[in-house]
């Protein structure tokens, strides 16, 4: 499984991959909205930091739109996936920007049948949105497993990233059903590597340490 950060800011990107453990981003209108750059700058500034697939959403609803700015985004650097929405648009867009070899990633999925459809378009991933379908009383993580089953049986090279992912259970889960990304926030990767146990324990052992040598 991989794991992308779900961000467009720099500093968290930077921080993150020191870690050594992120291999893509997704970005999307809302996280690029609170950055205050433009939308190429940035993809060019992760690209610089990141070296895997960074998602850049379309902002275009018709068809031409979406096509034109796909092009012009995949331009920016070989690892730009364009993200285009769930309608029928983004559908025929999907289908003509994989005909030129771009990388699509068929974004706000809520049910089966609509990764069914991006899957039939050729995206490159879907990206079910987990933890909307949580919010709402549904259940995010059956979707996950509903997706990876019908994957499996047709034989569709579709990767399914994990999206809306609001903890570490999400993440754990979804390793567990073998999905294959999971994007999240840092508010979540952050917590992956915590436990209390750990903390305790590394206190422990430099206190137990210290002691010995005192005597
Ligand atoms: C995925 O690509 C989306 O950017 C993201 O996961 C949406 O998450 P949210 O439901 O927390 O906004």
């Amino acid at each position: 499984m991989q794991f992308f950060l779900d961000t467009a800011n720099i500093d968290e990107i930077k921080k993150y991959a020191k870690w050594g453990m992120i291999d893509g981003i997704t970005t999307n209108p809302s996280l690029m909205a609170k950055e205050g750059v433009s939308l190429e700058k940035r993809i060019k500034e992760i690209a610089a930091v990141i070296d895997g697939p960074i998602s850049s959403e379309v902002i275009s609803t018709d068809l031409k739109g979406m096509i034109e700015e796909g092009k012009k985004m995949s331009k920016w650097h070989p690892n730009v996936y364009i993200k285009v929405p769930m309608t029928p648009n983004g559908l025929m867009a999907c289908k003509a920007l994989r005909s030129e070899g771009i990388n699509v990633n068929v974004t706000l999925i809520f049910s089966a049948s609509q990764a069914i459809l991006a899957a039939k378009a050729g995206a490159t991933f879907v990206s079910p949105f987990i933890g909307r379908l949580d919010d709402i009383s549904e259940d995010g993580m059956s979707l996950i497993a509903d997706i990876m089953q019908i994957f499996e049986n047709y034989e569709f090279e579709t990767k399914v990233l994990v999206a809306s992912v609001r903890h570490p259970r999400h993440v754990v889960d979804s390793m567990l059903i073998g999905a294959d990304i999971c994007t999240m926030p840092e508010t979540v990767f952050s917590k992956l590597i915590q436990h209390p146990l750990t903390d305790i324990g590394v206190e422990r052992f430099l206190s137990d340490w210290k002691n010995a040598k005192k005597k």
